[in-house]
């Protein structure tokens, strides 16, 4: 996608498409849509009258065939909801449905942005939302189709002062990085389980390492071996296709620079074990490497923005498959921390190759840990599809991730990680059991992690819920996997420096 910003009026500005944004209240048009009207000896107001335009979020007027004096193709009103108070992402929906729109028929979105509200500080923001919404909506799974028709690739924010140019500059930077995060996720997630093995998964996290001059490893089974990593290790024994522990490290541990782990769940296909799932839906199983597939994506984003902090990035990468050699339950099997583990469950795999990977992340002294997983359908019911779950007893880190996920809307929201359910996961005759109760299920898969992380300020956040989409949602429109997380993982980044 191209960017940039111009300065100058939208009555001169060349485009296949401007953009106007409106917003709800007061009567008529003004600001730049009203100075347009003008010119355009009120086409505009009558447009607005016919199609009783408001303003009101998601509304949409597009207006063709417009007089010479007019060097735009086609002028259209977005509306944004109210003014005052306007969230960012309102314009990132307000994008989408330009990019939904013109997607097929326009290379050129040019963005008005003189009537923003845009202070000091949310111009850049703004100019982010934008970014995101083209970039996210054009995205599409298409390794196994033709490619689409769209022809959509360039995006200009248009302002008549320079006020606010390079905040809405570095947006627009910011907003691609992102994008490009969140559609290498999004690619990795939705990948079938034949196509994206944990082989595949280390392949891409060192084409995406390489470019960006990280150091990455890709640690197989003998070594997994050699590290006593047998947790891990036993949910790809059921499987002939091998294991992979990926670590990515950007920038360098530093005593100006906090160290922060994130570590993803990346298990490429997730038939349940032995402990089986039903059929109805198996396939969607293969988006349980999601976790992993947002901690590459975000990788790649905080490489290209260069933040200035140590991430490593950890993704335990397995297939979990009922073969002759598999987990069975009431096997134990002995984690890198020494702790015994009894599976109860073969389906409650996530937690088994996670807790490996955690204690690895310790290994690099980091001042936080973050994990991702789609952990536990419990987590869903909970919380239903519209925010992630996030378990913390540091509460810092569950303001600070609030906060991120607020305004990069990828909201978390907090369930508790009392004693109460971390015991629930002490074993009978083992350290700990891999499964707990009937009744709270995403907590206690919290808890059984918490053994994993020694002392360190850690926070887990269940994505079960929010990593896949059945339907048309705005900027997912090829359905599939959503890679949520990059851009809350930025957003939190970025708020460390
Ligand atoms: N990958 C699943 C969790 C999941 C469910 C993700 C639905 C996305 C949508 C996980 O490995 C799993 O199977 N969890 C079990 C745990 C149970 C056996 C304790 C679950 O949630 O049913
Ligand atoms: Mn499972
Ligand atoms: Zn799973």
């Amino acid at each position: 996608m191209n960017m940039k910003w111009k300065t100058g009026s939208p009555e001169t500005h060349e485009t296949g498409v401007l953009v106007l944004p409106c917003f709800e209240g007061g009567d008529g048009l003004v600001g730049s849509a009203a100075r347009m009207d003008g010119h355009l000896l009120g086409l505009l107001s009558r447009v607005v009258k016919d199609s009783e335009f408001s303003g009101k979020k998601d509304e949409l007027v597009v207006c063709g065939g417009i007089h010479e004096g007019v060097r735009a193709r086609r002028v259209v009103l977005l509306g944004l909801g109210s003014r005052k108070g306007m969230h960012p992402e309102s314009l990132r929906r307000g994008m989408s449905r330009i990019a939904v729109e013109f997607e097929k028929t326009s290379t050129s979105v040019t963005l008005c942005v003189d009537d923003l509200p845009a202070g000091k500080s949310n111009a850049e923001a703004l100019g982010q939302a934008a970014m995101e919404g083209l970039m996210l909506t054009l995205y599409r799974f298409e390794r196994f189709t033709k490619a689409g028709e769209g022809k959509l690739d360039s995006l200009v924010l248009l302002g008549s002062r320079r006020t606010h140019a390079a905040a809405f500059r570095r947006g627009i930077k910011i907003g691609a990085a992102v994008s490009g995060g969140v559609c290498s996720a999004r690619d990795l997630a939705n990948l079938p389980g034949n196509h994206g093995t944990p082989a595949v998964l280390a392949r891409e996290a060192r084409a995406i390492g390489r470019a960006a001059g990280m150091k990455v490893q890709s640690i197989g089974p003998a070594k997994m071996k050699k590290m006593n990593m047998g947790s891990l290790l036993s949910v790809s024994l059921g499987s002939p296709v091998e294991p992979r522990l990926i670590v990515m490290e950007y920038g360098e541990a530093d005593r100006e620079r906090p160290t922060v782990c994130l570590v993803g769940k990346g298990l490429t296909f997730d038939s349940g074990g032995i402990s089986i799932k039903p059929s109805a839906d198996m396939d969607k199983m293969r988006y349980d490497k999601s976790g992993g597939s947002v901690v590459i994506g975000a990788m790649k984003a905080i490489a290209e923005l260069r933040l200035p902090v140590h991430v490593v990035g950890i993704v335990p990468a397995s297939e979990n498959m009922p073969g002759g050699n598999a987990n069975k339950p009431g096997d134990i099997v002995t984690a890198s921390n020494g702790k015994t583990i009894q599976i109860l469950n073969t389906d409650a795999e996530g937690r088994l190759i996670l807790a490996d990977a955690l204690v690895h992340a310790q290994s690099y002294n980091p001042d936080v840990i973050i994990d991702l997983a789609t952990l536990t359908g419990a987590c869903v019911v909970a919380l239903g599809k519209h925010c992630a779950g996030l378990m913390t007893r540091s509460r810092c880190l569950s303001d600070r991730l609030t906060k991120a996920g607020d305004a990069a809307f990828e909201r978390v929201w907090p369930l508790p990680l009392w004693d109460e359910y971390i015991k629930e996961m002490d074993g009978d005759v083992s350290d700990l059991k891999n499964l707990g109760g009937r009744y709270g299920g995403a907590m206690t898969a919290g808890g059984f992690l918490s053994n994993f992380v020694g002392d360190h300020d850690w926070a887990h956040l269940d994505i079960a819920g929010v990593s896949w989409d059945d339907a048309d949602r705005p900027y997912n429109k090829g359905k599939g996997a959503t890679g949520f997380g990059v851009r809350l993982l930025v957003q939190y980044l970025r708020g460390l420096s």
